[in-house]
C-alpha cells in the first residue's frame, strides 16, 4: 500500500503540473479524492488492515493528500494569474488610432504659431505679458476709452458670467485688457508682446470660434511716432513671413487707438498677384492697430504730453490657417489626429 501510495502521488504531482486550464485541474483532484478517487480507495481499505499498519499508512495517507492539496492550491493560482493576464490584455483599449504603430504627440498647430510669434517678436526687443481670461469691464472696456453703452461694445460679442454687479466680470473678447495690466505694472518705456485665449459670443462656422488667440502688441515710449508702428509691422512681416512680403495699413475705427488702421499683409501665396485666398485683391487683412489713444494712457496715469505708443492686435488661429491654406477654423479643434498630425 505503501507503494501505492508513493505511485499516486508521483503520479498525480505530475498530472498537475501538466493540467493547461482549472478543469483539468479539478478533474485530476476528483480522480484522486473524488467518491472514486485512488486515495479514497485506499482510505476506505485502512479498515481491513493490523492496527499498526493501518497507522503508518493513514499517516502516510495524510501527508500525500497534503501535497496534493498543496500541489492543486498552487496550480490554480498560476493558471488563474494567466487567465487574469489574459483578460487584461483583451480588455485594453487601443488609444492610438493607429494600428500597430505608437504615436508620439507634439505641440498643437495653434501652440506652435504662438511660440514662433513671440520668437520674432522677442528677436525684435520684446518682452512677453500675460493677463486673466476672467476680466472685469473696466479692464475689457472702461479704461481702453469705452464706456458703458458707448456704441463700440457692439464691435466685441462678449461672453459675461454671473458674478458680481450684472455685466461686471467676464471672458475677455481681446487681448487689450492686458495693455492696461502691463502699463499698471511697468513704467514706460514699454514694448511688449501679450498673447492668449479669447472669448466672443459666436458660433463656430468656417471663420468663427467662440474661443481663439490673439496675440496684442503695445509700445509706449518718447517720442513715437506712426512711422514707428508701419515700421515695427513691416519689420514683423518680413521676419515671420520672408522677405518678399510686404504690409500696408488702412485707416480704420478702434476706441482705443487715435489713429487707428487695419494691417494687412501681401498675399502669402500669390504675394501680391491675386489668387482665390486674397479674393483677387493681393492683401489679406491681419488685425487692427494704431497710436495709443490719451484717454488710455490717462486711465493707467500716464501723462500723454510726456508719453506716447502704439498697439497693435490680431489673430493666431487665422494666421496659422492662412500659413497653412486652411480654410476652416474649426478643423483646428475637432481633435482629428489626421489634421493635427501634418503640422
Ligand atoms: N483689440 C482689437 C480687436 O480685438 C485689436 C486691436 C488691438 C486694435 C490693438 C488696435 C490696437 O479687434
Amino acid at each position: 500500500m505503501i507503494d501505492e501510495l508513493l505511485r499516486i502521488e508521483t503520479d498525480v504531482l505530475l498530472r498537475i503540473g501538466l493540467a493547461d486550464s482549472l478543469d483539468a485541474v479539478k478533474a485530476v483532484e476528483a480522480d484522486v479524492m473524488g467518491k472514486k478517487g485512488s486515495l479514497t480507495d485506499i482510505k476506505k481499505g485502512l479498515g481491513a488492515l493490523e492496527p499498526d499498519e493501518r497507522r503508518t499508512v493513514g499517516l502516510r495517507v495524510n501527508d500525500v493528500r497534503a501535497a496534493i492539496e498543496g500541489a492543486v492550491a498552487d496550480r490554480r493560482a498560476e493558471l488563474e494569474a494567466v487567465a487574469r493576464a489574459a483578460r487584461l490584455d483583451a480588455e485594453r483599449l487601443d488609444l492610438t488610432e493607429v494600428i500597430g504603430r505608437a504615436k508620439r504627440g507634439h505641440l498643437h498647430l495653434v501652440t506652435q504659431t504662438r511660440d514662433r510669434l513671440e520668437d520674432v517678436f522677442v528677436g525684435l526687443g520684446f518682452t512677453v505679458s500675460e493677463g486673466p481670461e476672467v476680466e472685469t469691464d473696466w479692464y475689457s472696456f472702461g479704461a481702453l476709452n469705452i464706456p458703458p453703452s458707448h456704441p463700440a461694445r457692439g464691435m466685441w460679442d462678449t461672453l459675461y458670467l454671473e458674478h458680481g454687479a450684472p455685466m461686471s466680470t467676464l471672458l475677455r473678447p481681446h487681448t487689450s485688457p492686458v495693455q492696461i495690466r502691463v502699463m499698471e505694472q511697468q513704467p514706460p518705456p514699454i514694448y511688449s508682446v501679450m498673447p492668449g485665449r479669447v472669448y466672443r459670443r459666436d458660433t463656430a462656422d468656417a471663420s468663427h470660434m467662440p474661443v481663439f488667440h490673439q496675440i496684442e502688441g503695445l509700445v509706449v515710449d518718447k517720442g513715437i511716432s506712426f512711422a514707428d508702428l508701419a515700421g515695427t509691422l513691416e519689420a514683423f512681416t518680413s521676419a515671420y513671413f520672408g522677405g518678399s512680403i510686404t504690409s500696408r495699413l488702412r485707416p480704420s475705427y478702434f476706441p482705443f487707438t487715435e489713429p487707428s488702421a487695419e494691417y494687412d499683409i501681401s498675399c502669402i501665396f500669390c504675394e501680391g498677384s491675386g489668387c482665390r485666398t486674397c479674393a483677387q485683391t493681393g492683401w489679406l487683412e491681419l488685425g487692427g492697430c494704431g497710436m495709443v489713444h490719451p484717454n488710455v494712457l490717462a486711465a493707467v496715469g500716464l501723462d500723454a504730453e510726456e508719453w506716447g505708443g502704439f498697439a497693435f492686435g490680431f489673430g493666431i488661429d487665422r494666421l496659422a490657417l492662412m500659413r497653412h491654406g486652411v480654410d476652416d477654423i474649426r478643423e483646428l479643434y475637432t481633435n482629428d489626429v489626421r489634421f493635427l498630425e501634418q503640422f
